[in-house]
């Protein structure tokens, strides 16, 4: 039932408030403004992290290698389940995995999960439905509770993902006595904000969102620019894009664009830039100031500190509410999932069922 909606996508999107309130709640006593310990993986002990999923799910656990790494100081090697299972990667069989996946029946995530238990790592499976067969093999089960998710686009699976992902990071640092408790405390207390942030966000940009699909309904290539966690969800903002509308994109490290993107810069080429006013901030506005030198008509997300701070003129600016650095991937999702959204709308694709996609890819 998608209610009053036009989409299963749209209705997922704007369930995301509620849902990820509900994941968050599952790992997070707000209460006591702290992590739950986590059973199932001892993060104190593991000498490294392996992660492997496919399409939205590997790039939520791309963010997520950004947390571990950066909070719990531990190493995190990451790669998309195809690759993953053939690359004779060295893996100790004293560290962990994560496998994250929606539907938990992704054929290449569940190989590569066989083949991690194989090796003797402990195994966690981070999953939205909860009978799955990845699920059932693993050896930890973190549900991501986002409901079922009928769009074929992935939306609410990937910000649940990314709240739960943080959760363990935020667990694992604790554990691995990485972070103070003070800091520890000040990250679940940013988390405990999102969701409310999320549903400020949705109310706020729908009318601004709207006329820009409008435009970017006309182009042939979107590029999108971010840094740090940015950078997967410059992918991600691609990924969906391509998905659903069929336009061609690509999602690039914002330093990476003089490596090469720059030659396609031109007035017909939209660039979005992804940029909330974090520790990149600086040095993304000036890969942007190369994108406008060349005549690129930007987009640029970012938040009231960053719109403040950026005196370029970019043919468009989405200003989003300031955020703590922990939760800006999750609030910088809604625009990147509404802008792919009612640019499909525009140009009157199946939203829900894009051509040659399936929900589960259960062959390899
Ligand atoms: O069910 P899974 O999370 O394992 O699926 C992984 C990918 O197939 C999935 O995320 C796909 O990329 C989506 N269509 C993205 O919107």
């Amino acid at each position: 039932n998608k209610g009053n909606h036009r989409h299963f996508m749209e209705k997922e999107i704007y369930e995301q408030p509620e849902v990820t309130a509900h994941a968050l709640g599952h790992y997070i006593d707000f209460t006591q403004n702290r992590v739950d310990t986590v059973s199932g993986i001892d993060f104190a002990r593991i000498p490294s992290l392996a992660i492997a999923a496919c399409g939205t799910a590997y790039l939520a656990g791309l963010i997520g290698k950004y947390w571990f790494e950066r909070y719990a100081r531990l190493p995190v090697e990451i790669d998309v389940a195809s690759e993953f299972r053939y690359r004779e990667i060295p893996l100790s069989p004293r560290s962990a995995a994560l496998f994250i996946s929606q539907s938990g029946e992704t054929a290449d995530t569940l190989a590569s999960l066989r083949y991690c238990k194989g090796l003797g790592l402990k195994t966690g499976a981070v999953v939205n439905v909860g009978d799955s067969t990845i699920a059932r093999e693993a050896d930890a089960v973190f549900p991501i509770l986002a409901g079922p998710e009928i769009g074929v686009a992935s939306t609410k699976a990937f910000t649940c993902q990314l709240a739960v992902l943080a959760a363990l990071a935020v667990g694992a640092a604790r554990a691995r006595g990485t972070l103070s408790e003070d800091e520890v405390q000040a990250l679940v207390k940013s988390l405990a904000e999102m969701p409310r942030l999320m549903g400020q966000v949705l109310n706020s940009i729908q009318a601004e969102i709207e006329l820009l699909a409008r435009e970017l309904s006309k182009s042939h290539d979107v590029l999108y620019l971010g840094r740090g966690t940015s950078f997967p969800l410059a992918m991600e903002g691609a990924l969906k894009l391509k998905e659903i509308s069929y336009i061609h994109a690509e999602g690039y490290a914002a330093g990476e664009l003089k490596h090469g993107p720059i030659a396609l810069i031109d007035e017909n080429t939209p660039v979005i830039v992804i940029a909330p006013h974090d520790r990149f901030f600086d040095k993304t506005v000036s890969n942007m100031q190369e994108v406008a030198a060349r005549g690129g008509r930007i987009i640029l997300i970012t938040d009231e500190q960053g719109a403040a701070a950026s005196k370029l003129d970019a043919s468009h600016t989405i200003v989003l509410p300031a955020v703590d650095e922990i939760i800006a991937p999750m609030i910088f999702s809604l625009p990147i999932q509404l802008l792919a959204y009612n640019t499909a709308v525009f140009m009157g694709t199946d939203v829900d069922q894009p051509r040659n996609l399936a929900k589960s890819v259960t062959v390899e």
